[in-house]
């Protein structure tokens, strides 16, 4: 496999494709039923053409992406009047190509290799909706991230309460394509009002699902001996808020 598929359900095994007709008596519509706000789940997307599609995406976008850091401000420490009062901004390190800007360096490179069409394909859209069992408008932003070793983000909740569409909640389709490098990274995440639930997210062909915003941070990934240098976690990402019509 040398390009993305023009539809995301070219991707899905007969596991996959059950979550998307609504038949999966688990994952089907999991979101929506409230009892969690994050789903992971392995085995959804085909493997071979995943660890294919980590080669495509580190061969066309591996040196067109953007640095993004925020490191903990000095202030979050040496600014603090009272103990245990203290306050963290999201901090974070990774690297990413912003698909949604045409003029971005990556986003030739990310219609060459057929990323963008897949990422707006119809099939991509209902998998979201199927899914996560909201309904979800029909057009929504896009974004591709690498972790590379001992890139992570912080804590941080993903709240937009500045954002009218999205404030009362939206939802994120994440799919995950590792190298071979990759040792591990975790997420960890809300529940309960603590965060105490962890899973792994290094994965070749995850699909993991949000319904935001809640608490969750990434830990830093980590490489396998001798990978330093080489291991990537690419993370593509759909960001849809919800259809009332
Ligand atoms: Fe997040």
């Amino acid at each position: 496999m040398k390009k993305f598929p023009p539809e995301f359900e070219a991707l899905l095994t007969k596991t996959g494709r059950q979550v998307l007709s609504g038949r999966h008596p688990a994952l089907s519509g999991v979101l929506a039923r409230g009892t969690t706000r994050f789903i992971g789940a392995e085995g959804l997307l085909d493997a071979a053409k995943s660890r294919a599609l980590a080669g495509v995406l580190e061969g066309a976008l591996g040196d067109r992406l953007m640095p993004m850091e925020q490191p903990i401000p000095r202030g979050a420490t040496w600014k603090m009047k009272v103990a245990y009062k203290e306050k963290l901004p999201k901090t974070v390190k990774v690297s990413t190509a912003m698909l949604d800007d045409e003029k971005s360096p990556s986003r030739e490179r990310a219609e060459d290799i057929g990323l963008i069409a897949m990422l707006r394909s119809k099939s991509f859209h209902a998998f979201a909706e199927a899914l996560s069992g909201y309904p979800l408008r029909r057009q929504w932003g896009m974004q591709t991230l690498c972790y590379r070793p001992k890139d992570y983000s912080g804590p941080h909740n993903d709240h937009h309460p500045d954002e009218p569409l999205g404030c009362d909640g939206y939802t994120d389709l994440h799919l995950t394509f590792c190298n071979s490098g990759v040792d591990h990274q975790w997420i960890v995440y809300e529940k309960d009002n603590h965060l105490q639930e962890i899973q792994s997210i290094a994965t070749v062909g995850g699909v993991t699902c949000y319904r935001l915003p809640f608490w969750h941070y990434t830990t830093p990934l980590v490489a396998k001996r001798g990978h330093d240098r080489d291991a990537r976690r690419w993370v593509l990402l759909g960001t849809f808020l919800d259809r009332w019509s």
